[in-house]
């Protein structure tokens, strides 16, 4: 007779996967045709079909994972809009479109608010939700914001001041909602944008990972204090764009090139979901500079 016998789980410590609200803008105009990072480079043709190919397939990834995704009409004569994170920051229903260092970008500023208006009237930013038209300050929206819990981590450093990190404070309506602003400064400029050298894993359990070397000392005394378990990435890891990831919890999308990142998550039990991204890449972006996470406002009971 051979007794079965059940055994837990103890491999991974059962992260949960929570469904999430994205809005992303397809590279339907995608080209490098400036160079306004250390990633663009002139010379490197363009392919505009396979870049849309790989973001139908992230798109399509995040919805066999239950997640919504919501839309924004690309515009011609803004290659840089795919990067819908830098569209604004959402939370609480209370949306800031950006205000963009470089003149090249300025238009997506009024795009993005312009969007945030209709989802507003539309409810898509929860019952209480509203648009409060673009930041006076320079702010590039997720790209260097990031919600982990009540924190809200700020960058700064290279694109957004911190004069905006006061504006978002100030407009998000940031302390009434419990969350409190913490001003991280970039000083490399290949990670000149928060979210390429932080990923936040698991926001209620305040768990991120990030790149030690990209920070000044004073904020990197600031993350060990603030996240003691963090995962410690090393330049290979962020150099594949693998900080530039999307987690909700369990799944974490990123570029499927970054392997050393995929095993350092697999560690922490967390399941990679590896997305073919090379050709969006050549900007400068990776899957979260793809993806803008929308917060709508809580329902009232
Ligand atoms: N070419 C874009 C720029 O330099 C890339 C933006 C990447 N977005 C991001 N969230 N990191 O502005």
């Amino acid at each position: 007779m051979t007794i079965e016998l059940a055994l837990p789980d103890v491999v991974a410590p059962g992260r949960t996967a929570t469904p999430c609200t994205f809005l992303m803008c397809p590279p339907t105009y995608f080209d490098v045709v400036y160079a306004i990072n250390p990633w663009m480079d002139l010379g490197v043709p363009v392919d505009t079909a396979r870049a849309v190919a790989q973001w139908e397939a992230l798109r399509a990834t995040y919805e066999r994972h239950g997640h919504t995704v919501h839309v924004v009409e690309p515009e011609p004569g803004l290659p840089d809009m795919v990067y819908a994170a830098n569209g604004g920051l959402v939370v609480g229903g209370r949306a800031l479109a950006p205000r963009f260092l470089h003149p090249e970008r300025h238009a997506e500023g009024p795009a993005y608010a312009r969007w945030f208006d209709a989802a507003a009237r539309a409810g898509v930013l929860g019952a209480d939700g509203v648009s409060l038209g673009q930041a006076e300050e320079l702010n590039e929206g997720e790209g260097d914001i990031l919600l982990v819990g009540d924190l809200l981590l700020a960058g700064t450093g290279f694109r957004t001041s911190r004069a905006a990190h006061a504006e978002l404070d100030r407009r998000l309506r940031l302390a009434e909602q419990g969350i409190t602003v913490v001003s991280l400064e970039l000083v490399d400029p290949r990670y000149y944008h928060l979210d390429t050298a932080l990923t936040v894993l698991d926001a209620a359990a305040g768990l991120v990972a990030y790149l030690p070397e990209a920070f000044s000392r004073e904020s990197l005394d600031t993350l060990r204090d603030l996240f003691p378990d963090a995962i410690l990435a090393d330049p290979d890891d962020a150099a594949a764009l693998g900080l530039n990831a999307v987690s909700d919890g369990r799944h974490v999308y990123l570029n499927a090139a970054a392997t050393g990142m995929h095993a350092k998550l697999r560690e922490r039990g967390f399941e990679p979901v590896p997305v073919e991204i090379d050709e969006i890449l050549k900007g400068g972006g990776s899957v979260k500079c793809c993806t803008l996470v929308l917060r709508p406002s809580r329902e009232a009971p």
